[in-house]
């Protein structure tokens, strides 16, 4: 299960989203926000990344116009690796190596067309562990001592 989240500005992108994973069978639930409404990015990272901290979700999308606001805001929850990325490479290797469980994109920063391509890498791409586990067991310890 997916958890999807935009503030107005990555708006367009959820909705592409969304279509792309309901022609792929994929379930997800929208977090919103929904047509004709805005939001404070932060209050819509957080609906997302309790999400997926409870288990009710595995990963999360998030938009907003940069994608930024987004991987800011979500990186503070514990547990989550938020990744902010507008190329193919990052998008796949932030969850073989990074174990990233939130992928975030900006609606201003890149097209529908690549976003849905960068989704497809993400979602499409496994966490490899070994050497990079270990890496990932230090970002935990960073995060329990703060
Ligand atoms: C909202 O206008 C905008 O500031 C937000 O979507 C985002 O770009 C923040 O990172």
């Amino acid at each position: 299960m997916i958890a999807l989240g935009t503030d107005h500005g990555g708006f367009h992108l959820k909705e592409a989203a969304k279509e792309f994973l309901k022609e792929k069978g994929i379930e997800f639930i929208d977090f919103g926000i929904y047509e004709g409404e805005t939001a404070d990015y932060p209050d819509i990272a957080s609906v997302v990344c309790e999400a997926i901290q409870s288990g009710k979700c595995e990963c999360g999308l998030l938009f907003c116009g940069t994608g930024i606001g987004m991987s800011i805001a979500a990186n503070k929850h514990k547990g989550i690796r938020a990744a902010c990325c507008s190329d193919y490479f990052s998008a796949k290797y932030t969850r073989i190596h990074n174990d990233a469980n939130v992928l975030c994109l900006g609606g201003r920063v890149v097209g529908a067309g690549l976003a849905l391509e960068l989704i497809d890498a993400f979602l499409g791409s496994e966490f490899e562990g070994g050497r990079h586990a270990r890496r990932i067991d230090k970002i935990t310890e960073i995060e329990n001592k703060n």
